[in-house]
């Protein structure tokens, strides 16, 4: 059955727009008049105006069903920083609310078994072969999601392999057509900004679009940086407020994605 579901999209062949396109009319109309636009000020990436106000004066319909967001950590390690940061983020997400989070954490997800090198992906099962369960499991979690945040180290001023191992295994048409959120940390000074830039060339190739704000953590390793009891970082940290942004951002997209996924 899950084989009717699993055409291979490569880049830029994700299923096609046109239902949606059709439907949905955005006339000339929608935009903001230039001339308002230029008074505004510049905003840079991850600094776009507040999306509350736009956000209320949209409707979605879907909007009260809390986003299946899945939650995808990179590191393999076994002494691994990274456990805390997807913890971090988890209970971030679950204190915003309106999420349902799942975790997909290569150590331990579907008895560690993204922790092996990819032999074959999921999309390469014919519809007469059988894909083991754990790749049937997690295709469905995915193809469920209606956000998906990455949580990389920067290795070699790129993504971790085990997260692209893990993502790998599957295309574009459990991808397409939702939002990312990146999160990046690192030893360095820098919080993985380079991995992020890589990633977003990635999940972008998945269809998978990245927001624009991004969090990063530099010097996650530091003693003192999660709070040892909550095991958050401190709200006035500018890696606690980069995950509040980039969190937002990804809701707004989640929400006004699965409206017009539900639509086409
Ligand atoms: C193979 C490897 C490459 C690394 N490359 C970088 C790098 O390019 N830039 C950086 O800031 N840190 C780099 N680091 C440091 C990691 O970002 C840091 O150890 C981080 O805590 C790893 O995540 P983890 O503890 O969750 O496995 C590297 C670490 C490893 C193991």
């Amino acid at each position: 059955m899950a084989r009717a579901f699993r055409p291979i999209f490569s880049a830029g062949n994700a299923p096609p727009l046109r239902g949606l396109a059709a439907r949905r009319s955005f006339s000339a109309g929608d935009a903001p008049p230039l001339r308002a636009l230029a008074t505004r000020p510049i905003f840079s990436a991850g600094n776009a105006p507040p999306l509350r106000g736009l956000a209320a004066r949209r409707s979605f319909s879907a909007g009260d069903a809390p986003l299946n967001t899945v939650l995808i950590l990179g590191s393999t390690r076994a002494k691994r920083i990274g456990g805390k940061v997807g913890a971090y983020l988890e209970a971030k997400l679950e204190e915003r609310g309106g999420h349902a989070v799942t975790v997909l954490d290569p150590r331990t997800s579907q008895d560690g078994f993204f922790m092996r090198l990819m032999e074959k992906a999921y999309f390469h099962y014919r519809d007469d072969e059988v894909a083991p369960p754990a790749l049937e499991a997690t295709a469905a979690l995915l193809r469920s999601a209606d956000a998906i945040v990455v949580a990389s180290p920067e290795m070699n001023h790129t993504i971790s392999p085990g997260l692209v191992n893990l993502m790998n295994y599957f295309g574009s048409s459990v991808y397409a057509r939702k939002p990312s959120g990146i999160a990046t940390y690192s030893a360095g000074m820098w919080g993985g900004a380079r991995c992020g830039v890589a990633l977003r060339a990635y999940l972008s190739e998945l269809g998978c679009l990245p927001v624009s704000a991004t969090f990063q953590l530099p010097g996650a390793f530091r003693p003192g940086t999660f709070d040892e009891t909550t095991g958050m970082l401190a709200a006035d940290t500018a890696a606690a407020k980069s995950a509040d942004r980039m969190l937002e951002q990804l809701e707004w997209h989640a929400r006004a994605m699965r409206a017009a996924r539900a639509d086409a």
